[in-house]
C-alpha cells in the first residue's frame, strides 16, 4: 500500500492483520502497522525497514516507489525488530545501498545480524546533515525513546519529522480507530 506523504516521500510500509499480540504482550484488535517511508530524490533514501512477517510486501512496496531507480541509502533510526528486521533482505537486495546508522546501531546490527557482510555504511553523530539533492536531511538523536541507539531525522525540505518510536501508537493504518 503506497501513499504520498509529500510529492517526494512515499509511505512504503505495510498493516499486518493476521497480529492480534504486538510484541507478544500488546492487545492490537485491529493488526499493527509496520512504518517505512521512501523519500526520492537525486539519491533515494528509504527510512527504516519493517518487521519480519511483511519483508515481502516491504520489499515490492520499494520497488513501486522507486519505479525502476535504486536506493542510495537505508538509515536506520530504531533497532527493534518491527523497525529492523528486514534490514538483512534489504542489504542482500541492494549491496550499492549505503547503510546509515551511529555508533549505538552499527553495535546493535552487529548482534542482530552476525556476520552480515555491508559493502557501505555511513556512521553519523548527533547533528549531522545529509544532503539527498532537494532534500536536506538532519539527524537528532533521542536515546531511551525508546531504545540507546534511537535517532530522529529531520528533514527541512518538506518540515518532516521521521520520529522512530516517538509519538507512535497501536494499530493498523487502514483501520478506523481511536
Ligand atoms: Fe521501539
Amino acid at each position: 500500500m503506497l501513499k504520498e506523504v509529500t510529492k517526494s516521500i512515499i509511505y512504503v510500509g505495510a498493516d499486518d492483520h493476521e497480529i492480534d499480540l504486538f510484541e507478544g504482550q500488546y492487545i492490537v484488535p485491529n493488526g499493527m502497522a509496520y512504518n517505512s517511508y521512501v523519500i526520492l530524490d537525486d539519491k533515494t533514501a528509504v527510512m527504516d525497514t519493517i518487521d519480519r512477517r511483511k519483508t515481502e510486501e516491504w520489499l515490492a512496496n520499494i520497488d513501486e516507489a522507486l519505479n525502476g531507480g535504486q536506493p542510495e541509502y537505508l538509515i536506520i533510526q530504531h533497532m527493534e525488530p518491527d523497525h529492523s528486521a528486514s534490514i538483512k533482505a534489504f542489504v542482500e537486495k541492494y549491496p550499492s545501498a549505503t547503510v546509515v546508522g551511529n555508533k549505538k546501531t552499527f553495535n546493535m546490527i552487529g548482534q542482530f545480524f552476525p556476520g552480515m557482510k555491508m559493502d557501505k555504511t555511513l556512521e553519523v553523530s548527533n547533528g549531522d546533515n545529509l544532503d539527498l539533492g532537494n532534500h536536506k536531511l538532519t539527524f537528532v538523536f533521542a536515546p531511551m525513546v525508546h531504545w540507546p541507539e534511537v535517532m530522529t531525522t529531520y528533514d527541512a525540505t518538506d518540515e518532516v519529522l521521521f520520529s522512530a518510536d516517538g509519538f507512535g501508537k497501536f494499530g493498523a493504518l487502514d483501520a478506523d480507530e481511536d
